[in-house]
């Protein structure tokens, strides 16, 4: 495994974190037994992942609490996540400062430790943000100084915010130690809106997103990309819709679309952590292969930002 500084928060964690969330949930979601999905966790620390990443909405706060007990807490980080806002009604109505503080009291729990490294708003839209800065951050902030909370995090609701405008007032504002962004192929937008700014304040990223269904479903980038090209966001010409991306395989050492796709935002500047999400070991066994392997040639790099350099408007799921 490779390590690396995760920003101003000085922790080292590993270059791949585990996702917890995500289409596969650890295999929740797709139909595997609490025993499988915290093999999988267990398989991802044999690894030496030492980052993970789950949220009280995922449902598996539980299952790695169960997977790292009788590891020692000072070798892994651990990061979570909650909806500064209740679904459910006609409207998302925002939590009190009391109620969020209750569900982080409750993630404790359920994870098993009496500090969570990296605690995060989870899927932030920008109309939630004044509250989320007014009311809960002070709230969070207590449990900073009371040892509960070690670094406060946002996370981006990248299925509707596909250029990053609540991250853009985030990072702006600087109240956060680390932000998880939407990055891959298809989307670059960060690049541009996020990525030179985190840099810049030392605030540390991690990717989200990087393969998703486009680029593990051939199916599905095929309808994205008939899509883009009907928005005028990629050039009719610039890709075979048959093929669409053989190209990358035949012209790279990467041995699927998956690996590509991870190893691209692996080596975006600026990217600390890429999440893999997966409830399948023999994946995560690729992904982390695939994530410590080295960058794509450098000219086949430059062709996909000039494809998708204009795309704003999908985020690969
Ligand atoms: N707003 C937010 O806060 C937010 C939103 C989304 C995600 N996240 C976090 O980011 C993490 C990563 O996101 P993600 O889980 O969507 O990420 P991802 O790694 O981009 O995509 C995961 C999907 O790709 C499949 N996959 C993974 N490896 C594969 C392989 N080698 N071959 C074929 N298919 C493969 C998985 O299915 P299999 O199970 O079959 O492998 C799963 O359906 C999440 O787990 C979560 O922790 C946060």
């Amino acid at each position: 495994m490779d390590y690396c500084t995760f920003g101003r928060t000085g922790l080292e964690v590993s270059v791949v974190g585990m996702g917890a969330g995500g289409p596969s949930r650890l295999g929740v979601n797709t139909g595997g037994s609490e025993q499988e999905s915290i093999a999988v966790v267990r398989r991802a620390l044999e690894l030496g992942i030492n980052y993970i990443d789950t949220a009280e909405a995922y449902g598996t706060e539980e299952i790695v609490g169960k997977a790292i007990r009788g590891v020692d807490r000072d070798s892994i980080v651990i990061s979570t996540k909650k909806n500064a806002f209740r679904k459910g009604g006609p409207v998302p109505m925002p939590l009190t400062a009391e109620e969020f503080v209750a569900g982080v009291e409750a993630s404790l729990k359920r994870l098993g430790v009496e500090t969570i490294d990296v605690f995060h708003f989870h899927g932030a839209r920008l109309d939630q943000y004044s509250h989320i800065c007014e009311e809960l951050v002070p709230a969070l902030q207590g449990m900073q100084q009371a040892g509960k909370i070690r670094h406060l995090a946002v996370s981006e609701h990248f299925a509707s915010d596909f250029e990053h405008g609540l991250l853009r007032q985030a990072i702006e504002d600087d109240l956060f130690d680390v932000v998880m962004v939407g990055f891959n192929i298809l989307n670059q937008t960060a690049r541009r809106d996020v990525l030179p700014v985190t840099r810049e304040k030392g605030i540390a990223t991690e990717c989200m997103f990087a393969v998703r269904r486009a680029f593990s479903n051939p199916t599905r980038l095929r309808e994205i990309l008939v899509d883009l090209r009907r928005s005028g966001e990629i050039d009719t010409d610039a890709l075979d819709l048959f093929e669409p991306l053989d190209w990358v395989l035949e012209e790279s050492d990467a041995k699927s679309l998956p690996e590509a796709a991870y190893r691209f935002c692996r080596h975006e500047p600026g990217i600390d952590v890429v999440l893999t999400g997966t409830g399948n070991i023999r994946h995560l066994e690729d992904n982390v292969a695939s994530l410590l392997r080295p960058p794509l040639p450098s000219e086949l790099v430059a062709r996909l930002r000039k494809i998708f350099g204009r795309v704003h408007s999908v985020n690969g799921s």
